[in-house]
């Protein structure tokens, strides 16, 4: 069916000229039957009809959807605006405006949505914050105070009180640096200083570099088979060592005594090289592993440990990875064990 839905102004107003103009020519025809009269009134009729109407429809309804226009789009008409809404506009049908005004309302929608959780977030965040702060700074307040009260006469007594008031200082500053660490990660401030280097080496690095921790809890740590032949990689080494540490700290944390970590390597499409730490350790349960990578985000079991994780080296891993344009992935089964691995380029010729 013909449909005066999507007329532009042009359209309309010739189309409502014609409705008025054909039975007022007819009645002219009627009341004398003279072509030539009839036609006169025909053309006339319609021309007259047709530029009010058009007038009328400019003057009144499109102006005022230009200043719509205008609005919605918050602008000082620029020169290629005012084209647009001179020569453009005007073209178009009732409903291509409506659509264009529902696209711009949905647009809107999505970034108050944003802006919604961005501050959900924002105040977990800083929950998160004081939370992760207060343990450590009340029990450093509950030592000194103590100390004060007369604990420092007792030499034995106030050297522990010193070891743990030391130890909740530390924990304070490495809170500190993993908060620098992801801020200035997130800021795109740290440039990345890609070189060749074979990420069989760095790993067994890391695993020297952690070797007490690792012998603590008779750990055993390997390479595994068939990945042993050196594969280069082409990435920032040092931040890439800091993920290697991350996941095998981790690994070392929530492993279980006498366990195994096993890395390996794996050259994928010839451009990527897959590199994935396994462990055989609590493992974490389906529910938590889309979170794990969040900062501050620590599971149950994890807490339980109380082994004094933040919930931000992973969260550091994940910016360094995707950093590189790469990704970072978990497998893991309860009390199975956990798997967690990242790509990055094989190497750059
Ligand atoms: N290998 C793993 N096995 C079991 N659970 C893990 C493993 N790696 C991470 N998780 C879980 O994911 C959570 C987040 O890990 P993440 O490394 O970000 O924090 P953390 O180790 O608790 O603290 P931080 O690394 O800041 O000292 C951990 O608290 C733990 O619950
Ligand atoms: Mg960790």
């Amino acid at each position: 069916m013909f449909s005066t839905k999507n007329l532009s102004p042009q359209q309309l107003s010739a189309f409502t000229a014609l409705i008025l103009s054909v039975p007022i020519s007819m009645g002219v025809y009627l009341i004398r039957p003279d072509w030539l009269i009839a036609v006169s009134a025909l053309i006339i009729t319609f021309l007259g009809s047709y530029l009010l109407i058009r007038f009328v429809l400019e003057s009144f309804i499109y102006r005022k959807i230009k200043l719509i226009y205008k609005y919605i789009y918050q602008t000082k008409a620029s020169k290629r605006e005012e084209t647009y809404y001179k020569y453009i506009l005007p073209q178009k049908g009732i409903d291509e405006v409506r659509e264009d005004v529902e696209k711009w309302a949905e647009q809107r929608s999505a970034e108050i949505e944003l802006l919604k959780t961005n501050e959900a977030y924002r105040k977990e965040f800083l929950q998160n914050l004081a939370h992760e702060f207060k343990t450590p700074i009340f029990a450093i307040q509950g030592y000194i105070d103590t100390l004060i009260d007369g604990a420092i006469e007792n030499p034995t007594l106030s050297k522990r009180f010193l070891e743990n008031t030391s130890k909740n200082v530390s924990r304070m500053v490495t809170l500190v640096e993993d908060l620098d660490e992801i801020s200035r990660l997130e800021s795109g401030e740290q440039p990345l200083y890609k070189e060749n280097f074979i990420i069989q080496d760095l790993i067994k690095e890391v695993y020297e570099t952690l070797s007490i921790k690792i012998s603590v809890r008779n750990i055993k740590c390997s390479i595994k088979k068939g990945c042993e032949s050196p594969i280069t990689v082409f990435a920032d080494q040092e931040k890439i060592r800091q993920v290697i540490n991350n996941l095998l700290e981790n690994a070392i944390k929530y492993g279980k005594d006498d366990g195994n970590v096993v890395a390996s390597i794996y050259k994928t499409d010839g451009k990527h090289v897959l590199i994935e730490l396994s462990d055989d350790g609590i493992g974490i349960a389906e529910e938590h592993l889309g979170r794990i990578f969040e900062r501050f985000y620590r599971t149950d079991r994890g807490r339980s440990r109380d082994v004094g994780g933040t919930g931000l080296g992973l969260s550091i891993c994940k910016h360094i990875i995707e950093a590189h344009g790469q990704t970072i992935h978990v497998r893991s089964k309860l009390d199975i064990g956990t798997t967690l691995g990242f790509t990055l380029d094989s190497k750059k010729d």
